[in-house]
């Protein structure tokens, strides 16, 4: 296996959310990366100088050849991709066209040109989540959206190519992702996104007149869903560790990302009207209950035994008010005007 000492690693979807974190996480610790983002929703200003960018499609089988190629890369992190559930339950075909098609193009493009190593963003989404016990990876795989649908479509092609093939493959299970980086170099940035996290940090700074709670009668100790909240930077950092993992010793390997504990919607908002006041003064948000959002699982908790035991992975912002704080501070950022 080629040490990645001095190959760059390709990062589809470089400029979004979690790709763009990934990416600090490699320079921080020494490493290269080139970055191909279409910027539907990424910013190119999340890219710093240095780091070498295309504006381009992971379909583009011609484009990304060249930039293996070129750039001499043997890894590949693939975060590009469509991920808001209530949008694919309405263009179901964007989903697959983007996440499926999409996917299998990069990986021929992967294939052709010398990747060893390949890192796939994949979702709880892919749970049932009926449960009220955290889920292992074993668990019950009954997607309730597109979305998750499309993820687990890739998951399984993946696992068929790394059977094939000598592509090593990790395939990360993030829970929700939340949270930005503590410089405030990144954060999320797509205006409109429609996480909750993000939606209440918008609402307490005024860009909304409230916060709607989409159900309260599900079969949560509350009425609204549950969910694991984790860190980006957390998850930046679980991204190097597998890639050293497959490097040296798995060769298909699927692991859950959250933190192992379950925060209800009502729970999420109290710590960002708390952690609100604190920094901005600010008066907590208002709040209306309405109907079920589709789509949704009622819970979705990790068991994280697998990762924090393959990787020795110790997160370091295990904590609500930690990523409603940095979440806010980026979006204070965003909203005073950030390039
Ligand atoms: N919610 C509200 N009001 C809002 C926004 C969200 O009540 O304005 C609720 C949702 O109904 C849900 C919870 O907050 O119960 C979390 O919703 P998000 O939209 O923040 O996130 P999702 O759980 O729908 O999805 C996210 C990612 C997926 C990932 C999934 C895994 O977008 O990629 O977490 O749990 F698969």
């Amino acid at each position: 296996m080629t040490s990645l000492a001095h190959h760059p690693v390709l990062i589809t979807g470089g400029a979004g959310y979690i790709g763009s974190h990934a990416m600090l996480a490699l320079l921080d610790n020494g490493r290269e990366a080139v970055v191909v983002d279409d910027l539907s929703t990424g910013r190119r200003g999340a890219v710093p100088a240095g780091v070498p960018f295309y504006e381009g499609k992971i379909a583009d089988n011609a484009l990304i050849g060249r930039i293996i190629r070129e750039h001499g890369c043997r890894a590949v992190m693939h975060f590009a991709g469509s991920i808001v559930v209530p949008e694919s339950v309405e263009k179901p075909l964007e989903y697959y066209q983007n996440n499926v098609a999409g996917s299998a193009a990069l990986l021929r493009a992967c294939l052709d040109n010398g990747i060893e190593r390949f890192v796939f963003s994949s979702t709880a989404a892919v749970y049932d989540g009926a449960g009220d016990k955290p889920v292992s990876e074993d668990g019950v795989l009954a997607p309730a959206n597109p979305y998750g649908r499309s993820k687990l479509m890739t998951e399984w092609m993946l696992r068929d190519i790394a059977a094939a093939t000598d592509l090593r493959v990790a395939v990360l299970r993030y829970f929700n992702v939340a949270g930005a980086d503590g410089a405030g170099r990144s954060g999320q940035y797509a205006k409109a996104a429609t996480h909750l996290i993000k939606r209440a940090c918008q609402t307490v700074l005024g860009q909304h007149p409230r916060m709607d709670i989409f159900g309260d009668d599900y079969h949560t100790p509350d009425g609204t869903c549950m969910r694991d909240y984790i860190h980006v930077s957390d998850l930046a950092q679980a991204h190097l560790a597998v890639l050293d993992h497959i490097g040296e010793r798995a060769e298909y390997v699927t692991m859950n990302c959250g933190y192992g504990h379950g925060y209800s919607v009502t729970q999420v908002l109290d710590v960002v009207d708390q952690v609100a006041g604190e920094m901005l003064d600010a008066e907590p948000m208002r709040r209306r209950h309405g109907p079920r959002r589709a789509g949704d699982a009622a819970s979705l908790v990790a068991d994280t035994g697998r990762i924090r035991q393959i990787l020795n992975w110790q997160p370091k912002y295990d904590d609500l008010a930690v990523m409603a704080a940095t979440a806010l501070a980026w979006e204070k950022k965003l909203m005073d005007g950030l390039d």
